[in-house]
């Protein structure tokens, strides 16, 4: 399906989709349309709806209002199988980027297909792996910086390199889109600067489109063409941040009188 205003086809399209836990409302029914290779930083105070907005793109979590549409399927109509498949041309960098500590870095980076080969296939993969398999995963190490580390326990690896290890199994899923929920939040600015720039030239480069929910407005207004800052599940702006003044990100940011009163 095409996104009207460009022509490009839509990488995520949601029409009026929201989502409530109970009596909370994460995410007000929201219309959007991410076009393909499109480059978006999701931006907004902690509580936002930022993680509910990437996993109704992710197929995680279902809406409960409106729909939503992943890479050209209506994800309510798919099967199981046909969910399968349109969440493996997805790959998600999680916060904590769920890496298995005690396996070698290249069978992080193998999981990645896990989903796609089978439960043999996959776990052939993580003991057995064919040469070409080892070869693959070194080049995607190469990519990100860290091909040293193809044998290493990926517990004795810093946080910068396991981050790179989660950039390189995205990549080893061969992904149509990358969502990136906070990546950089735990390391130091350097390397919170390095890692975004190299998602955002990974994305550049293979045309895949790439959405990152990031604490760090300086970053995101650095690296992405496009701004969607949320607050309190809603969507206050959505623009390009040459666009953007400064007032916006305040009062994105500035707490309201309820939140003064709670403690955290
Ligand atoms: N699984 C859940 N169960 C209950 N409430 C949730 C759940 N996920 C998110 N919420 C609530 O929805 C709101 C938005 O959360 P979230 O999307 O995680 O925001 P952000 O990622 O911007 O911090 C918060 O009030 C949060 O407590
Ligand atoms: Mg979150």
């Amino acid at each position: 399906m095409s996104d009207p205003a460009s022509g490009t086809p839509a990488a995520f399209r949601l029409e009026a989709a929201g989502r409530r836990y109970g009596a909370t409302e994460a995410l007000a029914p929201t219309d959007l349309s991410i076009s393909r290779g499109e480059r978006v930083a999701l931006v907004g105070p902690s509580g936002s709806g930022k993680t509910t907005l990437l996993r109704l793109l992710n197929a995680t979590a279902d809406p409960t209002s409106g729909s939503v549409e992943a890479l050209g399927s209506d994800i309510a109509a798919l099967s199981p199988a046909g969910l399968r498949a349109v969440r493996s041309h997805i790959a998600t960098i999680p916060q904590q980027l769920g890496l298995v500590p005690d396996m070698r870095v290249w069978q992080n980076v193998a999981t990645g297909r896990v989903g796609t080969r089978g439960f043999l296939g996959g776990l052939r993969d993580l003991l057995l792996p064919p040469k070409a398999t080892l070869v693959e995963i070194h080049g995607l190490l190469d990519r990100v910086g860290i091909e040293e580390k193809l044998f290493a326990r990926t517990a004795q690896l810093s946080g910068g390199q396991q981050q790179r290890v989660a950039v390189a199994r995205a990549l080893y899923q061969k992904p149509e889109a990358i969502l990136a929920d906070e990546p950089v939040s735990s390391v130091d600015p350097a390397r919170a600067a390095s890692l975004v720039e190299l998602l955002t030239g990974l994305a550049a480069e293979h045309g895949l489109t790439l959405v990152m929910s990031l604490h760090n407005l300086e970053l995101a207004r650095a690296h992405f063409p496009r701004l969607i800052g949320l607050r309190g599940g809603r969507v206050q702006f959505d623009q390009n941040p040459a666009k953007l003044d400064d007032t916006m990100f305040e009062k994105l940011y500035e707490l309201g009188e309820e939140e003064m009163l709670q403690d955290g």
